[in-house]
């Protein structure tokens, strides 16, 4: 590992300095460093979605990324996200539409579906489906979850 250095990023809302090794995984930061347990750990390979956060907006596995490569960026997590709106409103939708079994995967999802709403507030089912084809579940099968996302959808539109 290469000797510790200062990181710098926006971090749920606050500016959040870490000194730490570069090759850290962000995961890893914000679980260990900031106390971030809502970011899970599934495979921790890029495949599940569990770890899943917003850079800069756009959805990232958090344990893909290597520290450093966020110094400067704006890291949204499930907790700080927790804090608004969009998420009740998401939430809710998830909870309703029985899309929660054991929950390990839900923070993840709820990520995938404020980036896809963020960019696309009226997505299809395909689109919905493609959104959320980087997150796993092994309890609730994708359907409760599809729905959960179109009605989160509906509500943010005012429609229902
Ligand atoms: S833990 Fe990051 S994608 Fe599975
Ligand atoms: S609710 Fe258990 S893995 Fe999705």
């Amino acid at each position: 590992m290469n000797p510790n250095v200062i990181i710098e990023f926006t971090l749920d809302g606050k500016k959040a300095r870490f000194e730490t090794s570069p090759e850290k995984r962000l995961l890893d930061v914000l679980r260990e460093d900031a106390g971030i347990k809502g970011v899970k750990e599934g495979c921790g390979e890029g495949e599940c979605g569990a770890c899943s956060v917003l850079r800069n907006g756009r959805l990232v596995n958090s344990c893909s990324i290597p520290v450093i490569a966020v110094h400067g960026d704006d890291i949204l997590t499930i907790e700080g996200f927790s804090r608004t709106e969009s998420y009740r409103i998401i939430s809710d939708s998830y909870a309703e539409a029985g899309a929660v079994q054991c929950g390990f995967c839900t923070p993840g999802f709820i990520m995938a579906t404020a980036a896809l709403l963020n960019e696309n507030p009226t997505p299809d089912e395909g689109e919905i489906r493609k959104a959320l084809s980087g997150n796993l579940c092994r309890c609730t099968g994708y359907t409760m979850i599809i729905e959960a996302v179109k009605s989160a959808a509906a509500r943010m539109a005012g429609s229902e």
